[in-house]
């Protein structure tokens, strides 16, 4: 709960900006192939256990694309979420190159998913390391089946404050 008694100096406002896009048309032609990627790598998605499918697709500065998708095991902590598989796969092929954009598409097996899905935390941290790394912002396009898309410029939009290298 806020305190009550105003001894705080200032209030720190936080803002984000998302563009919402009905749909493909007004995306651009490669941004709309790497969603296409994203979208293919679903089938390709090992989710036996939560039946929630990630695909994901990175494109690097030399325009090179890299797609990634969910892993999951029987010990379920080891999971590893499509953003990193992508990404990862990425640096480990070309890591002299910046992500410039990265699709994150999903497909919840058991119900309809009407909006697109925010990547979680823990990937939110693994994406800042990167536009860290590479001192660039990584756009980020959101779809969940035929749902809007959204679009946001870095993930500093959904990672305020963030924690990097620039503090160690
Ligand atoms: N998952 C991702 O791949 N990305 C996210 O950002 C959220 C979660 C995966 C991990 C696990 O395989 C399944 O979705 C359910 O959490």
């Amino acid at each position: 709960m806020y305190t009550t008694n105003a001894l705080y100096m200032e209030i720190l406002k936080i803002k984000a900006s998302v563009r919402v896009h009905e749909n493909t048309d007004s995306i651009e032609p490669e941004d709309r192939a790497l969603l296409e990627m994203a979208k293919e790598q679903i089938p390709h998605a090992y989710a036996p256990y939560s039946l929630f499918r990630v695909g994901a697709a990175v494109r690097l500065q030399n325009g090179t694309v890299y797609p990634g998708c969910n892993q999951e095991n029987a010990s379920y902590p080891l999971c590893m979420c499509g953003e990193r598989v992508a990404l990862y796969t990425a640096a480990a092929q070309a890591p002299d190159q910046a992500p410039v954009a990265l699709a994150i598409v999903v497909k919840n097996d058991k119900k309809p998913v009407e909006t697109p899905v925010s990547p979680c935390g823990a990937c939110r941290q693994v994406i800042a390391e990167f536009e860290h790394r590479f001192g660039q912002p990584i756009r980020i396009f959101l779809q969940s089946g035929h749902s809007k898309i959204y679009e946001l410029h870095s993930v500093k939009d959904i990672l305020p404050l963030t924690f990097d290298a620039s503090f160690l």
